[in-house]
């Protein structure tokens, strides 16, 4: 696929997560059939204080092109000082975000909470294409404001005639949070107005849920964001699944051993040991999630202080599980379910 002047392999992105897309699982994903991965935020007002976390979100030393970075606030000049220090830092594309939620950003009228204005956005955009001509500029947002104002469309022209590049669409509201099933419709029906790219996003868990949202919105991309925690190489299982129609086997235990021990070296180089070994455990937690035995080796694996202790838990866990059987074998599925049923509802 083209996008913003790249040639991607596929037309999977992986959805920027605070907290989750460091540069350890960006490049995870990429490496197991993710085009891109849109890195977390960097708030615009955060840079004034140059935070190690900021600092350490802009690092992308060998990271795989092209580098999409997220940047977040409501005032367009410090989002233009965003862009341009995003840019001397090595991103290739800037990613806007309008589809956030979160309270920390929509309490200061940024995020998702900027879809209500319509006017603001329209001077936020242009900003920020200005401000960084070389680079392209793309725009995450959410359907509406609420469900009695679905707005996505309106926003998606707005952000076309400012010069953004691509829009990638979560299809909820921003009132909605993460609660009921993300809609198609409305993507479908933005797909439809613009000339842009648009990617849509929202609840896609499964090759066949990607393959069903793609043929309904005729979208250029899905995004996938909390099905590929604690599992990266769900985008090349979608990858294969859009090429070919059939599905891979469930992935080998010792192969996805393999992956998260490297997932876990590339945690403690990047954060450092203490912090290194606390964030390892929510994605341990991820990829153990609906595994057999998982439920008392989180709790346990949970405890453990340092960097040796966690390896080894992980590799009892996961040799005993290969005993079991060669192939992942998850004992509940929630995500397959309640796809079940959207799948069933798209069909509709
Ligand atoms: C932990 C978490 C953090 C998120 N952080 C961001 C963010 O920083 N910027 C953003 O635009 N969206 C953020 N999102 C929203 C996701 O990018 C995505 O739109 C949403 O999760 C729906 O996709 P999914 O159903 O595939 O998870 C976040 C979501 C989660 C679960």
């Amino acid at each position: 696929m083209q996008f913003c002047g790249f040639s991607l392999r596929n037309n999977l992105f992986v959805a920027p997560m605070a907290g989750v897309t460091d540069r350890p699982f960006r490049q995870l994903c990429k490496r197991l059939g993710a085009a891109l991965a849109v890195s977390e935020m960097v708030t615009s007002n955060s840079l004034l204080y140059g935070s190690a976390k900021t600092i350490r979100r802009a690092n992308h030393a060998g990271e795989a092109a092209p580098i999409s970075v997220q940047i977040a606030g409501a005032d367009p000049l410090m989002l233009a000082q965003a862009a341009r220090y995003n840019v001397e830092n090595g991103a290739q594309i800037i990613d806007i975000n309008m589809g956030c939620p979160a309270k920390k950003v929509c309490n200061v009228m940024a995020g998702s909470a900027l879809m209500q204005d319509e006017a603001l956005v329209a001077r936020i955009l242009e900003s920020v294409v200005a401000a960084v001509p070389e680079t392209p500029v793309t725009l995450k947002i959410r359907t509406g404001w609420n469900r009695e104002h679905k707005n996505a469309l309106a926003i998606a022209r707005i952000a076309e005639n400012a010069g953004i590049r691509a829009l990638a669409i979560h299809g909820r509201t921003r009132a909605d949070q993460y609660t009921g099933e993300a809609e198609y419709v409305t993507i479908a029906e933005v797909k439809a107005a613009v000339r842009i790219p648009v990617i849509a996003n929202g609840d896609i868990t499964t090759p066949e849920k990607a393959k069903a949202v793609l043929d309904l919105t005729h979208a250029d991309g899905v995004m996938i964001g909390r099905a590929a925690q604690g599992r990266p190489w769900l985008f090349r299982e979608i990858e294969h699944f859009l090429l070919t129609g059939e599905k891979l086997p469930p992935a080998r235990v010792t192969e996805i051993h393999a992956i998260l021990l490297t997932h876990l070296q590339d945690l403690y180089a990047f954060y450092g040991v203490d912090t290194g070994v606390k964030i390892a455990r929510k994605h341990i937690a991820w990829y153990t999630r609906g595994l057999a035995g998982s439920a008392a080796f989180r709790k346990m694996m949970n405890a453990l202080p340092s960097i040796a202790l966690q390896q080894q838990a992980v590799d009892d866990f996961f040799l005993r599980l290969a005993q079991r059987s060669e192939r992942l074998e998850y004992a509940d599925m929630p995500d397959t379910q309640a796809d079940a049923h959207s799948l069933e509802a798209l069909a509709a």
